[in-house]
């Protein structure tokens, strides 16, 4: 236990160590590629001494801490064994300049081999210690495409539709299955942890579960945060996550961990959007419900109907079959054309008809259009009793009732409203005492009341 302790501890000198022999090596290469007269002969012989004595002890500190962690792997043995070799040949660079004439030949050899041997070999540690797309992972497109980054991990799904995303399934699991499961899957259970299912996640390890809802100290996220050197650190070996796929399972976590959660029910906040926006091309701004709900074009009888008696319906969208209702400017409308629009009830979303001389009665042809988000009424004399007929229009997210004569007790129908997000009331009955409550109690809804209040 005690020599346990003491290698651990020597181990982690490791990265102190290793920046000496890479120091001493590229000074030795540079002055005697520069200052070729061998004055400095006996300099760059020392240089080469030093470099196999701290190349040695970086190799010893190494090997304890590899030995500590379970970074049992190629990249470990590559870049071990490499290490090693560097302190041989800084011994035999050495070795060779002590003769007052040392071979060109060998001079030259020693130089290139012991340069190209710490190229790989610091790369390969850096590997380890930072993940393997740590160089790479904020550099700009084009050299990560150069350097085949793309091809190393990050060719990640593009989703259109937030509601159809699974925050587990599609943003968690994929980042596990990469950087984890090598080392938690049904046949190897490192921990007694099993990653590959959300059954066998949900058992937990060794040290009982993973993964608790809305805790950030949860064991997986503590253990991919870990400094990268404490030996608990995951994964032990192999890529690590990144900063991005550490705040996104974060950000699963803290939001509840639910398996089966689609990423629009979850709340994120702007730094989470940003990297959903970065990785997956996902924008998770609200899009209005129209966009969402899909529904069919009228017939084009109705259209012609519609269209007959003098008041305008057009389709929105090409990709959707909702319809806009408005009339010619300047025009008064009749009930008779209102009661024509109960063939397109379910289509019309939006519902123009300024200073159009609607009264109350009229209002009453409106009742049946429950897709309704869009009512723009300003300018007809109305008021409130004939507005309440509307009451059953639970889709409506803008009104306006600017110059009506709607009052206070209009405020009575927000209730019924829950989607209402903008309403104009200026130059209506209401008074200024009744739009300030409603907008203490109604916060969501933006209120518009004019100049006078
Ligand atoms: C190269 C193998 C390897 C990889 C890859 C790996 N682990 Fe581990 N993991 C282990 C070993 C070995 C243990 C047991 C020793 C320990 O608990 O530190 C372990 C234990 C754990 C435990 C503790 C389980 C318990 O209850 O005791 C968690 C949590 C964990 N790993 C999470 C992860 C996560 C998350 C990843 C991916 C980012 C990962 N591991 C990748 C080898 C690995």
């Amino acid at each position: 236990m005690l020599l346990l302790d003491i290698t651990g501890f020597i181990g982690r000198f490791h990265p102190l160590f290793v920046h000496l022999p890479i120091g001493f090596i590229i000074a030795a290469v540079l002055l005697e590629w520069r200052l070729k007269d061998g004055r400095y002969q006996k300099a760059i012989s020392y240089l080469w001494f030093l470099s196999a004595i701290t190349a040695g002890v970086a190799s010893l500190c190494g090997w304890f801490l590899a030995n500590d962690g379970s970074y049992a792997n190629w990249t470990l043995f590559a870049h071990r064994w490499l290490g090693i070799l560097i302190a041989v040949v800084s011994l035999y660079a050495w070795y060779v300049r002590r003769d007052p004439n040392p071979n060109a030949r060998s001079k030259k050899i020693t130089n290139v081999v012991s340069i190209a041997m710490l190229a790989v070999t610091g790369h390969l540690g850096g590997n380890m210690t930072h993940g393997s797309d740590y160089l790479l992972e904020y550099a700009p497109t084009p050299i990560q495409k150069l350097m085949g980054y793309g091809k190393t991990g990050n060719d990640l799904p593009q989703f259109t539709d937030p509601d159809s995303v699974m925050t587990y399934r599609d943003i968690i699991f994929p980042t596990f299955e990469k950087k984890c499961l090598g080392c938690h899957n049904d046949n190897t259970q490192n921990g007694g942890l099993n990653m590959a299912s959300i059954d066998s996640i949900k058992l937990g390890g060794d040290g009982g579960a993973v993964i608790i809802s809305g805790d950030i100290t949860s064991e997986v996220l503590r253990r991919v945060t870990l400094p990268t050197s404490s030996a608990k650190f995951m994964p032990t070996s192999g890529t690590h996550m990144t900063y991005r796929e550490v705040r996104l399972l974060e950000w699963w976590i803290t939001e509840g961990a639910d398996y089966n959660s689609s990423v629009s029910t979850l709340t994120a906040d702007e730094s989470i959007k940003a990297i959903l926006m970065s990785r997956y091309n996902l924008d998770l701004t609200p899009r209005p419900w129209i966009e969402k709900t899909k529904i069919s074009l009228p017939d084009s009888a109705t259209f012609a109907d519609i269209s007959a008696t003098g008041i305008k319906i057009n389709a929105i969208s090409n990709s959707n079959g909702w319809v806009e209702i408005s009339n010619h400017i300047g025009s008064e409308v009749t009930s008779e054309q209102l009661s024509s629009l109960s063939a397109a009830s379910d289509q019309i979303t939006w519902l123009q008809l300024p200073n159009s001389g609607l009264t109350d009665d009229m209002l009453s042809n409106f009742k049946a259009l429950s897709n309704l988000t869009k009512l723009k009424i300003q300018g007809n004399p109305i008021t409130s009793a004939g507005i309440s007929q509307l009451e059953n229009l639970s889709n409506l997210e803008t009104i306006n009732l600017i110059n009506t004569k709607v009052d206070d007790s209009f405020f009575e129908l927000l209730d019924k409203m829950p989607k209402l997000k903008s309403l104009y009331v200026w130059q209506s009955d209401i008074t200024s005492d009744a739009l300030a409550q409603a907008r203490i109690d109604y916060p969501d809804i933006e209120i518009v009341g004019g100049i006078e209040n």
